[in-house]
């Protein structure tokens, strides 16, 4: 055995390796045709629009219409193909498609393979990351660090997730916030080296798997469990520790990477976070002292789409023209696992 006290400090961060940094060439996204609203819910489950929007900000989320073969397989695919579209490059130019996502179309092979194939990208390494709600921002921290430590150099990043699949509609204390919705970026080495993430916190506390989870047999479902409500192959929740889970993890987040950062929020231009409940969000906006046109919202229209949401916010200030150089773009995630994440890009 080695002696431990010989080798590096593993808690100092890494320093940046010098001549590469890292930039967005472009974004895209893909939202399926269905929209479910409170309304449509409300003839399902006893619920109202009023009762869903006071507690969550959700008006409608949209649902993948699978008789018109939207999937989410196909949301990847078109929401990559966007982003190449916008970078001006081919899916052949990437060599590693990441995708972050709970909710493939087969769970052999990875989504990220058959994005692959559907696009193009010929031998490009291609895996899925699976973190939940933050399966695109931790992606993206992976993706960053592989371009910046120059292992690779042009990297296509997903986020998606369909969770409709996995929703019971006889649930509502889960059916509510659900959604389906992707978005992708392409990532790119460049010789400018103050580009790229400037501070990444990547978290997660398997103690609390229970609170937001979904059972694959029934050996899986915790014993204090209301069997009234719970359905293998469904989404469980516990929405109260959830909340409260949230509310505290997402300011403890901004204040960390703030930290590591050493920048006030003020230096903060965009706040891109996962759309989970417009509550949540506010709590902070509040705590922070944000301007609301710094931290953008969508899950009015959108509901929570997991690890879509956080590409999909992006792609629509993107595509807004609200994302602009020299900007500092915080993204934001949190949800099952549990799990929490951030990403600082200095534009
Ligand atoms: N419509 C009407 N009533 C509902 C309801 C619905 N959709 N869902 C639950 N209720 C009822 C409950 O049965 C309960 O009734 P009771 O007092 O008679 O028992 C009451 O409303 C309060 O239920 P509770 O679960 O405590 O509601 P809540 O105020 O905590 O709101 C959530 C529920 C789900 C909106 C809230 O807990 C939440 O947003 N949690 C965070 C979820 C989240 O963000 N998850 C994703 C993380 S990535």
């Amino acid at each position: 055995m080695s002696d431990p006290s010989k080798h590096a400090n593993l808690s100092r961060p890494l320093p940046a390796i010098p001549g590469r940094g890292v930039v967005i060439l472009g974004s895209g996204s893909a939202v399926p045709s269905g929209e479910l609203t409170n309304d449509e819910l409300a003839d399902i489950v006893q619920t109202s629009d009023e009762w869903i929007f006071q507690r969550t900000g959700i008006r409608k989320r949209r649902i993948c219409d699978h008789a018109k073969g939207e999937s989410n397989l196909t949301l990847c695919t078109e929401s990559l193909r966007g982003a190449l579209a916008q970078s001006n490059l081919k899916a052949s130019d990437l060599d590693l498609i990441i995708c972050g996502t709970i909710t493939q179309d087969f769970r052999c092979p990875s989504t990220a393979c058959l994005v692959a194939a559907n696009l193009g990208a010929g031998t490009a390494a291609a895996w899925d990351l699976g973190a939940a709600c933050c399966g695109f921002v931790y992606s993206l921290n992976v993706a960053h660090d592989l371009i910046r430590i120059g292992t690779h150099r042009r990297i296509g990043v997903i986020g998606c997730d369909t969770i409709s699949a996995i929703t019971d509609y006889t649930n509502r204390g889960v059916c509510i916030l659900f959604g389906d919705a992707a978005g992708a970026v392409v990532l790119s080495a460049t010789d400018d080296t103050t580009k790229g993430c400037i501070a990444q916190v990547n978290k997660a506390n398997g103690t609390g798997w229970h609170d937001l989870y979904m059972p694959t047999w029934i050996e899986n479902i915790p014993e204090n469990s209301d069997w009234n409500t719970v359905r293998i192959g469904c989404l469980q929740m516990n929405g109260k520790a959830v909340f409260k889970f949230a509310v505290s993890t997402f300011q403890e987040l901004i204040s960390e990477t703030l930290a590591k950062a050493d920048l006030p929020v003020e230096a903060i231009d965009m706040f891109v976070c996962h759309q989970s409940n417009a509550r949540i969000l506010e709590a902070a906006r509040e705590k922070f002292g944000i301007p609301t046109e710094k931290l953008y919202v969508n899950i009015d229209r959108i509901g929570n789409s997991s690890a879509g949401s956080v590409p999909l916010c992006f792609d629509e200030l993107n595509k807004a023209g609200k994302i602009k150089p020299g900007m500092k773009v915080l993204f934001l995630a949190f949800g099952a696992g549990v799990t929490w994440t951030s990403s600082l890009w200095q534009f």
